[in-house]
């Protein structure tokens, strides 16, 4: 029932992952030459995990990675004013108001039917244009917590409780869009693009904008599943009577849809077209799939490790929002569940 829980986990050591190879690339520079900072554009569906990325990206030292823009795919984990605040709010925290935020997927189809073109992602992009009231693999496929979606949209009430508030507020016709956030951003000069949502956004500002391409340096998606060994799944050698034999093998992270998708990444699921357009769109991609977060799971020593080491507000929002997401576990299992 909640086992959406383990996606997010899982998505959480994605993003540690995805941020180290971030780094990696950045030692590789030349240091004898004046260079300028990384700019980085982050496309997110502001789940947990997105968010404690989003505070990686701007712990990093602003001369090597500067963190210009945030744009949110609301198609999946968030509602769009939610989203918006909570990254708002973030980043009022870090006191980066300069951080560019565009909207994508709200409030993008009239009543007539019509599609807005520089909204995006209300839907996946193969199913945009078709019809206004398809089936809809977001949300459907995302299950709802004992809160509904109070508890992703407002992290528990956590935002409104801990996080300082500025000026910057959510404004649902005056927001800038994600296309006119990526189309400045991008426009202005060499850019690298970390994914860490369904791909709408990122792929109909590609199809959309090809001669921009070229000033997109690298790709680095938070998605898919290549060889991945199930960390929740059991195999019948071990089967226990809480196991789920059938997760057994490669299997992908879609829990509610495993019957139909076992082999199913979320964020890839969420728009198989767009994540195609992303891949095949010639520059540069470093996938960062469930094999690799497979990898590093949330221990309980990280947990207690991480309990003594609170001297900044986000390590305090971060821990917050961790052990209200183990609080609230489904079972006893949340460290060995992220263990296997
Ligand atoms: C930040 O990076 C610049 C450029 O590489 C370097 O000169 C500076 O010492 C770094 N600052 C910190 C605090 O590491
Ligand atoms: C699961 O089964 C395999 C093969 O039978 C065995 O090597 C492994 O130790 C078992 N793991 C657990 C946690 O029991």
């Amino acid at each position: 029932m909640l086992l959406w829980r383990e996606i997010r986990a899982a998505n959480t050591a994605a993003v540690v992952l995805l941020l180290l190879s971030v780094g990696g690339l950045g030692q590789g520079r030349d240091s004898s030459v004046e260079a300028k900072p990384r700019r980085i554009l982050l496309d997110t569906d502001v789940d947990t995990d997105d968010f404690f990325a989003l505070l990686y990206l701007l712990k990093l030292n602003r001369s090597e990675f500067e963190l210009e823009a945030v744009t949110i795919n609301t198609n999946a984990w968030t509602t769009a004013g939610h989203a918006v605040n909570q990254i708002y709010d973030i980043l009022f925290m870090m006191g980066r108001d300069d951080v560019a935020v565009g909207v994508g997927g709200d409030g993008g189809i009239m009543e007539d039917g019509t599609i807005l073109p520089n909204v995006g992602g209300y839907l996946p992009i193969i199913e945009q244009g078709m019809t206004t009231a398809g089936y809809c693999r977001y949300r459907q496929a995302i299950p709802v917590g004992l809160g509904g979606r109070l508890d992703i949209d407002s992290n528990y009430g956590l935002r409104k409780s801990f996080l300082p508030q500025g000026k910057r507020r959510y404004s649902p016709l005056r927001q800038p869009t994600t296309q006119q956030v990526m189309i400045e951003k991008v426009s202005a000069g060499p850019i690298t693009v970390i994914v860490t949502g369904a791909h709408t956004n990122f792929a109909i500002f590609l199809m959309s904008h090809p001669h921009l391409k070229k000033n997109i340096e690298h790709i680095y998606v938070m998605g898919g599943g290549v060889r991945s060994k199930n960390p929740t799944g059991c195999c019948p050698a071990n089967a226990s009577s809480s196991c789920k034999p059938q997760q057994c093998g490669d299997r992908g992270n879609v829990h509610t849809d495993y019957t139909s998708n076992p082999y199913a990444e979320f964020n890839i699921f969420g728009d198989p077209f767009a994540a195609y357009q992303v891949i095949h769109s010639g520059i540069p991609v470093t996938l960062v799939p469930l094999d690799a977060t497979n990898t590093i799971p949330i221990t309980k020593q990280f947990f207690d490790t991480f309990e003594q080491s609170q001297s900044t507000y986000e390590a305090q929002y971060c821990f917050k929002s961790l052990k209200i997401t183990r609080d609230t576990w489904f079972d006893d299992q949340f460290y060995t569940e992220n263990a296997r």
